[in-house]
């Protein structure tokens, strides 16, 4: 069942009153981008907003303990998410968007899972999430290449934008010393043939 005005209203403000600031403002903008992505291709707006508002839930909470808590409660984690503290509040989100939101619904759940690295084979929601989050208003153009062209693309072929912008994730990761998750090559690799067979 599609939430109701009054559920997202306050969902608004739980968040708004959990998260800093400056991540309402970016979780504004990527629930409000994400309902504008499915309305445009076809799924659920109001599913796709629900999603965006929870997708950083537990973005604000202690890394450390998150990690704790998931090792615990034996939430699937890759190693490298193991490695890297900022990726645990994908799985940790959630798990709380189930137990504390109140969210039944598996692809709202997994579009939350999988926002920040996405993987093969992802549901449409899974993929404007994934894409939302790279692409809201609040991203600047300075430090995303192509941005302007990516929020168009995406408008128009979700494989597409996901494949370009896993090549951003990957390229952003070379020229830094940090790793890039081998996800993100899954995900670049898988995208890329889909793109490459819709062009044949
Ligand atoms: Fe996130
Ligand atoms: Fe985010």
């Amino acid at each position: 069942m599609e939430a109701s005005n009054e559920f997202i209203l306050s969902l608004e403000q739980k968040l708004q009153k959990v998260l800093m600031p400056k991540r309402y403002l970016h979780t504004l903008g990527v629930a409000y981008l994400s309902a504008s992505l499915a309305m445009c291709h076809g799924i659920s707006h109001r599913d796709a907003l629900v999603a965006g508002l929870l997708h950083d839930c537990a973005k604000n909470l202690p890394e450390d303990d998150m990690l704790q808590q998931c090792l615990t409660m034996n939430l699937p984690l890759s190693e490298h998410e193991k490695r890297i503290p900022e990726l645990i509040h994908a799985v940790y989100g959630s798990y709380l968007a189930k137990e504390e939101y109140k969210i039944v619904q598996e692809d709202i759940l997994l579009a939350i899972r999988n926002h920040t690295l996405g993987r093969p084979q992802m549901s449409k929601l899974e993929q404007i999430v994934y894409l939302a989050d790279y692409l809201e208003p609040e991203r600047m153009q300075p430090t995303i290449p192509s941005l302007d062209e990516l929020r168009s693309i995406a408008f128009q072929n979700l494989d597409k934008a996901t494949y370009l912008v896993s090549e951003n994730s990957i390229r952003y990761f070379e020229s830094t010393d940090k790793d890039t998750d081998p996800m993100t090559y899954r995900v670049y690799e898988y995208y890329k043939n889909i793109v490459r067979k819709e062009i044949q």
